[in-house]
């Protein structure tokens, strides 16, 4: 692969760094568009708070910085005009964790969990993993854009659902759900009493200015509480391994069965990780902005080269740096082996629980999407 292009200094070369994204790709020339993280060097003022640091050179078990706290808080009303009470923040190391955590705090071992398909991989092991039983329900696909299906929804739901996973905005398709669609489905929850997880991390990236986000506890007092909010620095400011993301919890109720769960088994943050978040949520926003406007340009290119290749087509990304794109019409046995030997790293839609698509990442340098694009091309052009 040809050396970066660096008009934006914080595109970073990511070859021979340990990257997860990166490792596995270098060896066969491939570019990377798996795993979700960015292929940019994180803001400025991050980078600082965790230089001073690591000068003062102890690294100790950390007590959560009350700044850390205020900066959450701060974020979410400057940012959501939620006002949100220090005590609510449950950290997590992890989103993952917490989506496991709830699938056991909240279900019984033959208790259902309700999940929109296609859907984030984790969504569908956390149940399965905590011995509670799956239950699916496809998005409706309206030529790319997809919809939440009440009808559908009201049809396979049963006694046993105690948790809705909800992804908001949706990895992967992209959706930032409005105050319709969370309206009627919080509604439902309440009436059958259904805990509604709300796992908000992407909600920082909102490509497209005419659909902001709303996190799904500020549409009333009893929406709620019955809501556990999940959310991260980590996507929005490319700290996803750093580890530091947090529940909010307004119930004490359910914010102390979420804890006794959780207790002994999943690790307090580390030091670093409330140093990015304090940083990125206080000093990130320029950078965040930036970062908006060349993605929402990949986003431009991407849409609209895709759509323009015979048999391959994509709906407009709200939110998130992931594209969804359909392959049905090539008939591709398996099209995440097909462009990976084409030299593009996807991941194929049988996991997100949609076979005939493949999710692409397009959080890299222009010249990578350009190279990305060129190959899938190509190998199109090759059938
Ligand atoms: C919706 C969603 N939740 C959670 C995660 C991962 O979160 P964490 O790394 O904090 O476990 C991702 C990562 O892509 C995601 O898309």
């Amino acid at each position: 692969m040809t050396a970066e292009n660096t008009d934006h200094q914080w595109i970073a070369d990511r070859r021979n760094s340990d990257s997860l994204k990166w490792t596995q790709a270098q060896k066969a020339d491939i570019v990377p568009m798996w795993i979700a993280d960015m292929d940019f060097q994180c803001a400025e003022p991050i980078l600082q708070a965790l230089h001073e640091r690591i000068d003062h050179g102890v690294f100790g078990y950390t007590a959560t910085p009350d700044t850390t706290v205020q900066a959450v808080c701060d974020w979410h009303k400057t940012q959501h005009n939620w006002q949100i009470a220090p005590e609510w923040i449950v950290w997590t190391p992890g989103l993952v964790t917490a989506l496991n955590v709830i699938c056991r705090a909240f279900a019984a071992p033959d208790d259902q969990v309700l999940t929109f398909t296609p859907i984030y991989p984790p969504f569908m092991s956390a149940p399965k993993l905590s011995d509670r039983k799956l239950l699916r329900c496809p998005l409706k696909n309206d030529g790319g854009r997809y919809t939440i299906d009440f009808d559908a929804l009201t049809s396979v739901l049963t006694e046993r659902v105690r948790i809705l996973l909800l992804c908001s905005p949706h990895n992967p398709v992209g959706r930032v759900w409005n105050k319709d669609e969370l309206l009627q489905l919080a509604q439902l929850c309440l009436e059958r009493n259904i805990l509604l997880c709300s796992d908000e991390i992407h909600c920082d990236l909102v490509l497209d200015q005419g659909t902001p986000h709303i996190p799904t506890a500020t549409l009333s007092g009893d929406i709620a509480a019955q809501t556990i909010t999940l959310m991260s620095p980590a996507k929005t400011f490319n700290i996803p391994g750093l580890n530091c993301g947090f529940a909010i919890i307004s119930n004490e109720k359910l914010r102390q069965q979420y804890k006794d769960t959780a207790d002994g088994i999943v690790p307090w943050i580390n030091t670093m990780g409330y140093t990015a978040c304090q940083a990125a949520f206080t000093k990130g926003q320029p950078w965040r902005m930036e970062i908006l406007a060349y993605l929402r340009e990949n986003h431009r290119i991407l849409h609209e080269s895709i759509n323009a290749i015979d048999g391959l087509s994509m709906g407009r990304v709200e939110a998130t740096f992931l594209a969804w794109i359909d392959t049905r019409e090539l008939n591709l046995p398996d099209p995440e082996t097909f462009f990976k030997d084409a030299g593009v790293g996807m991941i194929g839609g049988a996991v997100f629980g949609e076979p005939g698509f493949v999710r692409l990442n397009f959080a890299c340098s222009r010249e990578h999407l350009l190279l990305a694009i060129e190959r899938i091309q190509k190998a199109v052009n090759s059938l």
